[in-house]
């Protein structure tokens, strides 16, 4: 006979936190939310941590070079998409690790026979006011002056004037050395008092532009998540179909850490693909997932994976429940596999870092998940409201709204993620959905809003650590009335356009 399990399958808006005494010391200006990402021994600490307990999902609609950016600047990190080819996403890793804050490539270039029509046109497709003029066109020729908006009047020059008439010529230009430091580009820029700063290297080619208002913005990014060379820290999905090719160029591209991304983790695929990276790439670093229970879990460890990836079927977009009545309620998923760890710990002094992924649908369910033992969470609605995201905005029925599919929707066809080793390629029935989320703003405003409310929350459970609060916290589990409670109610709630 199966075995039936006796506990009923729970969700985290089923569970409240009860408060803690708070002290003095307990204020959310000293919570610290860093947080390990990869296994490490008792004693030790973790070859990769976050600054922030959140990382973005594995998918098309979420992840790419620009949200990875994004969030690393922020202290988190993203996994960028795997359904895409090998190159494609390879080169959206080199972008993040090529990133270096302040300095930014040159995305609209021309060359001096150029017009001023040639110019108009490139601002008006690439929203960029500064205009490299290099040799060639190209964002590292050689630099011969730049263009920006007080070169020219649009309205009274003549559009078919050159270029080389009216850009500001190389020897006019003040420009820093290749190889200086924000700071010190940032102490050109004042004592010039330049908008933009050109950075050349020894052929006198174009490498950088850095701009007075990036330098003001890194100065807001004190958690910004980097390795030992400051370039931004940047993950990798991959599946268990194409790893011999899609590791290596992936690790060659510079991902600091690889996710192995499935609606089912718990399966032998898993295991040889991570038998793969540990035996060719013993240094890298691979996540594995997702699974629901202890079994799961220990498969999973035993196999040698650097963290573990919790849930099945929760995610906002999913239909995995639906169509396979496979899966299970967040809450239980989390609190059996951080139990399970917590016991492989205590048996091995190994810590295996897991990752809640999918169905955080409020701010305060991150800290419920962190409580109930996740170390960081992964999340696709979120991250997908945000301009950051790769996806469109549009207006639907008046209000604005960003796309975000599912990598199992017939979107994204992303088979791989739902491969059961059928030689037969392709996704035989959808696993997810097409949909809107409705559009938030800036990726960093937002995070601001939500990390204070994960800061009060852990203050109000007496900690200021992730560790603290995974260990102490009181979790309790609500009936369908108090949740009625939980809101307002018994009163008629204003219009907030009545005056
Ligand atoms: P969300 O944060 O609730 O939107 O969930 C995001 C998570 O859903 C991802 O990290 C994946 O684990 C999962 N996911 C992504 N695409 C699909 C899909 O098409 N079907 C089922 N689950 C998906």
């Amino acid at each position: 006979m199966a075995h039936i399990s006796s506990d009923v399958s729970t969700t985290f808006s089923e569970y409240l936190l009860i408060p803690s005494l708070t002290t003095k010391d307990c204020i959310p200006d000293k919570v610290d939310l860093s947080t390990p990402l990869v296994k490490y021994k008792k004693g030790e600490s973790s070859s990769l941590k976050l600054n922030i307990p959140m990382v973005s999902a594995i998918m098309q609609s979420v992840s790419d070079d620009g949200m990875a950016i994004a969030l690393a600047r922020n202290g988190g990190l993203s996994f960028v998409f795997g359904s895409q080819t090998i190159e494609n996403q390879a080169e959206m890793i080199r972008k993040v690790k090529k990133y270096k804050a302040g300095f930014v490539a040159s995305d609209a270039n021309l060359t001096e026979e150029h017009t001023l029509q040639d110019v108009i046109n490139l601002k008006r497709r690439t929203g960029y006011s500064t205009i490299g003029v290099t040799e060639d066109g190209t964002s590292n020729g050689k630099l011969l002056g730049i263009i920006s908006g007080r070169d020219y009047r649009p309205t009274k020059d003549d559009p078919s004037k050159k270029v080389k008439d009216f850009m500001t010529p190389f020897n006019k230009l003040v420009t820093g050395k290749f190889g200086i430091s924000l700071p010190e580009a940032n102490d050109i820029i004042w004592d010039n008092k330049l908008n933009v700063l050109p950075i050349i290297d020894e052929n006198d080619r174009l490498r950088y532009f850095v701009f007075r208002k990036d330098y003001d913005a890194h100065k807001e990014h004190p958690l910004e998540l980097t390795d030992e060379n400051k370039h931004l820290l940047v993950g990798a999905g991959i599946n268990t179909r194409d790893y011999r090719d899609r590791v290596p160029a992936l690790l060659e591209a510079g991902a600091d850490v690889l996710c192995i991304d499935s609606s089912d983790g718990f399966s032998v695929w898993q295991k040889e693909t991570i038998e793969f990276i540990k035996t060719n790439y013993p240094k890298a670093k691979v996540g594995a997932g997702n699974v629901v229970d202890k079994d799961g879990f220990d498969y999973l460890v035993a196999a040698g994976a650097d963290f573990i990836k919790v849930g099945i079927g929760g995610g906002s977009i999913c239909i995995t429940r639906e169509q396979k009545g496979i899966g299970r309620g967040q809450a239980s998923a989390m609190i059996e596999v951080a139990a399970a760890r917590d016991e492989h710990f205590e048996k091995t002094g190994e810590y295996i870092p897991l990752c809640s992924d999918g169905g955080i649908a409020q701010d305060y369910h991150m800290v419920l998940a962190l409580a109930m033992g996740a170390d960081f969470l992964m999340m696709g609605r979120y991250f997908a409201r945000f301009d950051e995201s790769p996806t469109r905005k549009m207006m639907v029925n008046g209000n604005y709204m960003k796309e975000y599919w599912g990598e199992g929707s017939n979107r994204a066809r992303n088979w791989q993620r739902y491969d059961m080793g059928a030689s037969n390629d392709g996704l035989k029935f959808e696993e997810g959905v097409d949909s809107f989320v409705p559009y938030a703003g800036k990726l960093k405003d937002n995070l601001a809003v939500t990390l204070g409310k994960i800061k009060a929350t852990m203050c109000s459970c007496g900690s200021i650590t992730i560790k603290q609060l995974m260990n102490t916290a009181k979790i309790t589990k609500v009936s369908a009335t108090s949740i009625v409670e939980g809101g307002a109610h018994d009163v008629i709630v204003r219009d907030s356009n009545i005056k």
